[in-house]
């Protein structure tokens, strides 16, 4: 999956610490943390016609990812909102939008490392986009990548952090094996994610997934999670072996990004036992789609109530 430039954005306006830009214009200092240790974190918004779905959980976990990692002077949620707010009325954006909301340590007084170095607040990145959920609906193939997803104790993944380079790696051997995303095991050799989006299983009518020892806490994970509880569907979150995976009855991934896609193959053996038609999602993530779509009729924030304060 190769993401296409989209005209529309050609000339986007980006919010950088509250100043409107041009795409072309827009620059980031290099002292700043962002551009010297990938020291940033960020949330990844979809909006719909309906306005910003989950808005609130993204910035609850905006804010736990810059506390884990002790940010100080990170922009009150009103101010974030109301930057959000600003950089979507100047590229008059409504829907099938992403945003890309980054909030880094901020600017340091000299190079280094060192966080006592950053004395002046965080900083703040809007960057909104035209972009439709990114992943072909005729499902996607995936590779099962060398590299792994970190331990707690090495890099705790609930940081949901702008240093993506495990997930780069990852998506590179996607590339090399001309998937279109890699999946991603924690270093037990249990399933953690795709570089990019978590992985669902469905097997005997139980839908299950990976804890999140060695992935993030996803905003649409937690909601196809909740769906499931509220509709009597089977679901479980526990440490799922490598294997069990090519013997799910159907595989999907989850994320902001992409929203819900089925799993076409894993290393090229083919999901679903021909249960799964190609191309056409399972029962079971038909049954999902319908009802996260409904879940979105009822969780967007709309637009003006960004502004509210
Ligand atoms: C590494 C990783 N996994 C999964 C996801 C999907 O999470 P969400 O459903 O909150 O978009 C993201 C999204 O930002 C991510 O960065």
């Amino acid at each position: 999956m190769l993401q296409t430039f989209n005209e529309k954005n050609r000339d986007l306006i980006v919010n950088i610490n509250g100043k409107l830009v041009h795409r072309d214009e827009a620059g980031v200092s290099p002292f700043d943390s962002a551009v010297q240790n990938g020291d940033a974190v960020w949330e990844g918004l979809r909006v719909y016609p309906q306005g910003i779905f989950k808005l609130q959980e993204h910035i609850d976990r905006l804010e736990k990812s810059a506390a884990m990692l002790q940010y100080a002077g990170v922009p009150d949620r009103s101010k974030i909102l109301h930057e959000v707010y600003r950089t979507l009325s100047a590229n008059n954006m409504q829907s099938d939008v992403h945003i890309r909301l980054t909030v880094s340590r901020g600017l340091k007084y000299t190079s280094g490392l060192d966080p006592r170095i950053n004395t002046k607040g965080c900083s703040l990145i809007v960057l909104a986009e035209h972009k439709p959920p990114v992943y072909d609906k005729t499902g996607i193939r995936l590779i099962t990548a060398v590299h792994r997803r970190p331990a707690r104790c090495v890099l705790d993944q609930r940081i949901h952090s702008s240093n993506q380079l495990t997930s780069i790696l990852a998506k590179l051997e996607a590339n090399a094996a001309d998937a279109d995303d890699a999946l991603m095991l924690d270093t037990r050799g249990y399933l953690a994610e795709t570089n990019a989006t978590h992985v669902f299983q469905v097997k005997d009518g139980v839908v299950e997934t990976s804890t999140c020892n060695a992935c993030p806490e996803g905003i649409t994970r937690a909601t196809v999670l909740d769906i499931c509880r509220r509709n009597n569907i089977p679901c479980n979150e526990r440490d799922i072996p490598h294997r069990e995976l090519f013997e799910a009855d159907e595989l999907f991934c989850t994320g902001t990004m992409g929203e819900l896609v089925h799993v076409l193959s894993l290393d090229n053996q083919p999901i679903g036992m021909g249960n799964q038609s190609e191309s056409q999602p399972g029962p079971m993530l038909n049954r999902l789609n319908e009802l996260f779509a409904r879940e979105v009729e009822i969780g967007c924030t709309p637009l003006e109530e960004l502004n509210a304060e």
